[in-house]
This record gives C-alpha cells, sequence and structure tokens, in this order.
C-alpha cells in the first residue's frame, strides 16, 4: 500500500535531506507550451517518499498541467522527471509504463467506468494491466473497497453512487495498482459541500499510513492540516513552498498574499 520499495529517506527527513534516492519524484527544468502559450515555465521539485505536498494556485496556473507532466498524460516540452530513481525519457517513451505503475492518480471527475460495478471498476487495472488472477484481484478489491468505507457499494454501478461515493471507488482503483506515489488533481471540486468530508477523510487515512501524496487542492484546512509541504503557483512558476504554518501564517511574497487574501475569505472559490 505504502510503496514499499521506494521508502528510503522516509519520515522526518525534510524535502531538502531528500537525497535523489530518498526521492519519490524529482523534477528539473520543466517546462509546457500548448502552442504558444508557455504554462509551466520552469519547474523544480523533488517529492520524498512519504511526503504529502499540496499544490495551490489559481486558476490557469499550471497545476493540473504539472500532474499531467508528471505522469505522462501530457508531454512535456522541456525538463526531466524521475520517479524512483528511475528517468522518465519521454522521447523514446523509456521508462513510461515503469512511471505509471509507480504513479497513481485521482482526477476532479471520476471517470468510473459506467458499465462496470464499483467492484469491476476496481478489479480492472491489476487484472488487465498486471495479469493478476481474477480471485487475487477480487480479494484485494474487496479489501479496498472496504478501507474506501464502501463494502456495501461493491455491486452498486457508477449511476447509483453519490459523487464521493464514486471518488472513493476512483480512490481504491487507484490503489488497486499499489502505486508508491499518488497524484490527486482537485479531487474534491466537483462534489456537493456535503459529500466533501468524506472524501477528505480517506485521503487523510492515506497520508497517515505514510502514503506519498501530491494533491492539488483548493481545500486550505486540508491543505493545512495534512501536507508536511504546501506549494504555491502562478502563471507557470513556483512562487514559494513551505510548512503549512508557515506558507499559511506568514507568506513571504505578494502573490502568496494576494493569493491567500483572497481564498481564505471565500472559502471553496481560490480559482
Ligand atoms: N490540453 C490543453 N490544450 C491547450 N491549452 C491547455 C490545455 N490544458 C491546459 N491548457 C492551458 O494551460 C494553462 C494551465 O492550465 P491548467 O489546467 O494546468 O491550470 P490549473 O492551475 O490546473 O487551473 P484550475 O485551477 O482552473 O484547474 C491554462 O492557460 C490552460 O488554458
Ligand atoms: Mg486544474
Amino acid at each position: 500500500m505504502s510503496g514499499a520499495p521506494l521508502l528510503k529517506g522516509a519520515q522526518g527527513s525534510s524535502p531538502q535531506e531528500a537525497s535523489a534516492a530518498g526521492s519519490s519524484i524529482q523534477i528539473r527544468g520543466m517546462h509546457k507550451y500548448f502552442g504558444a502559450n508557455h504554462v509551466l515555465r520552469g519547474i523544480d521539485l523533488d517529492i520524498a517518499a512519504r511526503e504529502r505536498v499540496c499544490v495551490i494556485g489559481p486558476s490557469g496556473s499550471g497545476k493540473s498541467t504539472l500532474l499531467r507532466c508528471i505522469n505522462a498524460l501530457e508531454d512535456m516540452s522541456a525538463g526531466e522527471v524521475t520517479v524512483g530513481g528511475h528517468a522518465v525519457d519521454r522521447r523514446s517513451g523509456h521508462g513510461v509504463n515503469a512511471m505509471r505503475a509507480a504513479v497513481g492518480m485521482v482526477f476532479q471527475r471520476f471517470n468510473l467506468f459506467p458499465h462496470k460495478t464499483a467492484l469491476e471498476n476496481v478489479m480492472i487495472g491489476p487484472l488487465v494491466v498486471r495479469k493478476q488472477d481474477a480471485a487475487h484481484a477480487r480479494g484485494l478489491a474487496l479489501r479496498l473497497l472496504a478501507r474506501v468505507g464502501l463494502s456495501d457499494k461493491a455491486q452498486a454501478y457508477p449511476g447509483a453512487l453519490s459523487g464521493g461515493q464514486q471518488q472513493r471507488v476512483a480512490i481504491a482503483r487507484a490503489l488497486a495498482m499499489e502505486p508508491a506515489v499518488l497524484l490527486f488533481d482537485e479531487p474534491t471540486s466537483s462534489l456537493d459541500p456535503e459529500l466533501v468530508g468524506e472524501v477528505l477523510a480517506v485521503m487523510k487515512d492515506l497520508a497517515r499510513d505514510g502514503m506519498t501524496m501530491v494533491v492539488v487542492t483548493h481545500e486550505m484546512d486540508f491543505a493545512r492540516e495534512v501536507a508536511d509541504r504546501v506549494v504555491f503557483m502562478d502563471q507557470g512558476q513556483i512562487v514559494e513552498q513551505g510548512p503549512p504554518q508557515r506558507l499559511f501564517g506568514d507568506p513571504r511574497e505578494a502573490r502568496t498574499r494576494a493569493f491567500l487574501a483572497r481564498v481564505l475569505r471565500t472559502p471553496g472559490g481560490a480559482g
């Protein structure tokens, strides 16, 4: 569950101390253009094993693009990504499969297969990608559904589940691939407010278990409570980062202060 192969350099080490070997993800000089739009402008970021990093910033600042470039859903224009010490070569495609096996992603919209039950949605990755036998995949999927509080919904189809329940199935589905790192892109922002808490509770549980997590979120209370480090992005750059107490309590950059003043005044209105 917690990505044993990548657990070197674990808890207690600050991001700065994280050695290359103990670092789950290293990003160097990442740039991304969409046509003439220079969306990521030189991102350098290390995520240590077992670290919980929350990424915040205004709409359009490049947060989703960053996550999508990390796991090669988007092709970055320049730069390097290393996952678990292995470089991902975007030209040759070398390392992409290993990286995808190590890095799970949970999206804002859950992207469940509508014609498959919750159980089948969680089983499909282990069955198809990891070639596990059905009994093993089923056992794992049932354990993960229990973990996200949905044992009684194993046979339900997504259309019969609430948004919060669907997102919990999506988290179980990501966990079924036994990733070393989980990336979350605003996992609660398409949910009705009363359903946000149940998804955040599952994420807090994962964090307590030592899961390495990168969470793009507008939930500042979650970031404050769970993050080891908060990264503030604006206009394709990391403007400022630090422990949540420091970043929220004593932001050093004017852009960070302006953003926080705006989102902390209007709960949920970060975009
Ligand atoms: N597939 C795409 N094609 C062209 N432009 C894109 C694409 N995806 C994102 N962009 C552009 O890249 C910029 C950054 O978008 P991105 O989705 O990464 O921002 P974000 O920080 O995640 O914003 P939000 O908080 O609204 O989700 C925006 O200007 C956006 O229009
Ligand atoms: Mg986004």
